[in-house]
């Protein structure tokens, strides 16, 4: 993220930048911003309902965002706005804005968010676009109440929901289980936390039978990241521990992905780059929590060697799994780290996996799946996912679930059945848990083919400003 926040000192009359106002349903303008001609056009525009405008002012642009009645202190509403600004600039190759308004800073907060997501382009592997795809370059907001202090916090965790993004879209030929372990480190040094990226021999010490079996299939060694975040003075003395899969490619395995459905598949370590990426802002804003993340990575392919169905892997915390189906493979890997988990004796584990088909299939891209064993974690996960519209949705968790993924041969089998798939993926993972515990399936929202709002083309980064946003509620309302 190149965008340069800050504070605008007032509302200017004269700026180099488009100047946004952002304004109530009903209400005037902040004074000295609207010409006596503009007044008039804004009212116009309310009495037809419509809530966005852009108008020409000299060589820029005028944009003015007025709230919808029923919408006004929704901050989805001003998110969306944001957006739709971007789309406005990015036409006129327009780089740098100044937004002023009279309404609470929390909503220019939000249209902020809404603006900076918007303008994320994965440019990575193409020619240079001609003409050059606009970046934005600056934002200044002017708003009551607001503060550096509020806008550092949020451009840390924009950069990092833009390091996610990065992570996910980049091709699992250069981003392998190695070079994923690489990129945690850089990330770690950069805002100050430890990572320690543990290669095939300790992962064989510590009897990951799970990671070792999937990565049979792979030509690429594993890798499995420790990261922490300890500040000074921690108001959680357990830490909460962070668990993101890893697969930084999904063929399915033997079990092979046919039809289409393997093309997305580079985006099946997104639970982990969520993880280093929540580290990341926290670190940076050096907020006062301890929190460790556990990413086990590695791809799941087909080779000689490769684990198949009916074998029986051994997993670290010593339970047997007989394998049904390769392409469930992303349980193996978090049972490992699941159960790797408890040695911080943490207060909570959330994991965060692109899991299932099966959670897709239920509720689409428009929240994740979420279940476990700390019902109060997860109302805060809920609140939270309402606050930043990265939703959550509480799945039955009931204990006749167990019976689907009893084993025969082993004790546990790594698929469930044709029904509630996204349930019994979570019901195999409690097995290797022992702190209380949420889960959440990404598999719908992590990764979206086609453009969607702010959220953009390819990877959207949900999970970030979900968690960061629970994080800095759930230790201060609980411990
Ligand atoms: N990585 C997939 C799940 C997935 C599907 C993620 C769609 C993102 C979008 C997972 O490893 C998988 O293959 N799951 C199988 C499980 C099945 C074999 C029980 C699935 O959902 O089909
Ligand atoms: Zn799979
Ligand atoms: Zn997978």
């Amino acid at each position: 993220m190149r965008t340069k926040i800050g504070l605008l000192p007032q509302a200017p009359a004269k700026s180099l930048a488009v100047q946004v106002v952002l304004l109530p349903a009903s209400g005037a303008a902040p004074r000295g911003v609207l010409s006596d001609a503009e007044q008039k056009r804004l009212q116009h525009l309310r009495s037809r309902g419509q809530h966005l405008a852009l108008w020409p002012r000299g060589l820029d642009l005028l944009v003015v965002a007025s709230a919808k009645k029923d919408a006004e202190d929704k901050l989805e509403h001003w998110r969306l706005l944001g957006f739709q600004t971007w789309q406005a600039m990015s036409a006129q190759g327009l780089e740098t804005a100044d937004v002023s308004t009279t309404l609470h800073a929390d909503l220019a907060l939000a249209f902020l968010e809404g603006l900076v997501l918007a303008s994320y382009r994965f440019g990575g592997y193409r020619k240079p676009a001609k003409p050059a795809a606009s970046e934005l370059k600056q934002v200044r907001l002017h708003a009551p109440g607001l503060t550096a202090t509020m806008l550092s916090h949020l451009s840390f965790e924009l950069e990092a929901v833009w390091r996610c993004r990065d992570l996910v879209n980049e091709p699992a030929a250069t981003l392998t289980s190695v070079a994923l372990g690489k990129a945690f480190e850089a990330m770690g040094k950069e805002a100050g936390f430890s990572v320690e990226v543990m290669g095939k021999k300790k992962i064989q010490a510590l009897q990951m039978g799970g990671l070792l079996g999937v990565n049979r299939g792979s030509s690429i060694p594993p890798t499995f990241s420790v990261m922490e975040y300890k500040p000074a003075k921690p108001l959680n003395r357990a830490p909460l521990v962070l668990v993101g899969k890893g697969v930084v490619y999904d063929t399915g395995g033997l079990n092979i992905k046919v039809g289409n459905g393997m093309e997305t598949m580079k985006c099946d370590m997104a639970g982990g780059a969520v993880v280093a990426s929540v580290l990341y802002a926290l670190a940076k804003q050096k907020a006062p929590y301890h929190v460790v993340g556990l990413v086990p990575a590695t791809d799941n392919r087909i080779q000689a060697d490769a684990y198949a169905a009916g074998d029986v892997l051994r997993m670290h915390n010593g339970t047997t799994v007989e394998i049904i189906n390769t392409d469930a493979e992303g349980r193996l890997i978090l049972a490992d780290a699941l159960s790797y988990a408890s040695r911080w004796k943490p207060g909570l584990v959330v994991d965060l996996a692109t899991l299932t088909g099966a959670a897709a299939v239920a509720i689409g891209k428009f929240g994740c799946v979420g279940m476990g064993t700390h019902a109060k974690a997860l109302e805060h996960l809920t609140q939270a996912g309402e606050t930043t519209h990265e939703r959550v949705a509480p799945f039955p968790f009931w204990e006749e679930y167990d019976e689907l993924i009893k084993g025969d041969v082993a004790d546990l089998r790594n698929l469930g059945g044709a029904f509630a798939g996204a349930i019994t993926a979570g019901k195999f993972l409690s097995h290797f848990v022992s702190a209380p515990w949420v889960h959440l399936d990404i598999a719908g929202p992590a990764f979206v083919d086609a453009p969607w709002n702010y959220r953009g083309k390819g990877a959207t980064g949900y999970g970030v400003r979900l968690l960061l946003n629970f994080i800095h509620h759930h230790f201060t309302t609980l411990s």
